[in-house]
């Protein structure tokens, strides 16, 4: 059964958050990014947490081993589900992260999962080719990145759906492909490159999608939710 949609909450405050929350109870799960958490820190997870919500904590911490380490210990100890990093920070930094987060899980609890963003969403080949100067293909470079996360000991990856097929085939169905970049074809693309529909996450083995825009910009989020929600598992929609 896929977990249901998860909803990426970039909203400026814990009011706006909250607000938006009210048409949702904790039978979805959701994301709290840079913006949230940096205007409201921690009290922020706990109140999403009282509220029954599961939670993606998305800070992608890209930085020396020890500084992740003793990040991801503070991050495992507001009990959280899931956190990540770049995968670009390296093998080292990825295991001391993992480190960090088992020496900060509360004991009794279930250590967060942790995944490995690879290439952004938003990054197309033309920027890995000029910007990154990397001569392989975007998706040999996904490709890398996920192999080096899995052997780092992680639970899985951020990628696009693009990618989530060849990562399944090469690091196997369970190990977790989190996708965002997810529009309806009406949509707009916004900043995002590598975009697919909730159907074509599901037909290419993504293992959740993230969805933000779709949802939190639609006139009615709650109808939004349940249509990609619909799409995604692969139900027919009545709406
Ligand atoms: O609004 P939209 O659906 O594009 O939001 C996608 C969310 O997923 C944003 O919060 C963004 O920060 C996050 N994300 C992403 N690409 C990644 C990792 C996270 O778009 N590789």
């Amino acid at each position: 059964m896929k977990k249901p949609p998860i909803i990426a909450l970039d909203f400026e405050s814990a009011q706006q958050t909250f607000e938006f929350l009210h048409a949702f109870e904790g039978d979805v799960n959701v994301k709290v990014g840079m913006q949230l958490y940096y205007k409201e820190g921690p009290a922020i997870i706990s109140k999403l947490k009282e509220r029954g919500f599961d939670i993606f904590l998305d800070l992608k911490l890209h930085d020396i081993p020890n500084t992740v380490k003793s990040a991801m210990e503070v991050l495992a100890s507001l009990g959280v589900d899931l956190v990540n990093v770049h995968a670009a920070g390296g093998k080292s930094m990825m295991e001391a992260a993992l480190e960090g987060l088992d020496k900060g899980t509360p004991s009794g609890m279930k250590r967060p999962s942790i995944i490995g963003v690879t290439q952004l969403t938003s990054t197309d080949e033309r920027q890995v080719r000029e910007e990154q100067l990397i001569q392989i293909s975007l998706q040999e470079s996904v490709l890398q990145y996920a192999k080096l996360t899995k052997d780092s000991g992680l639970d899985g990856v951020v990628c696009s759906v693009h990618e989530a097929a060849i990562i399944s085939e090469v690091c196997g169905r369970e190990f977790l492909k989190v996708t965002p970049g997810i529009r309806l074809p009406e949509s707009g693309t916004q900043d995002q490159k590598r975009i697919a529909t909730p159907e074509e996450a599901r037909q290419e083995g993504s293992t959740h999608i993230v969805v933000g825009r779709a949802i939190t910009g639609a006139s009615d989020p709650r109808a939004a939710y349940e249509q990609i929600n619909a799409r995604w598992k692969g139900v027919e929609w009545i709406g």
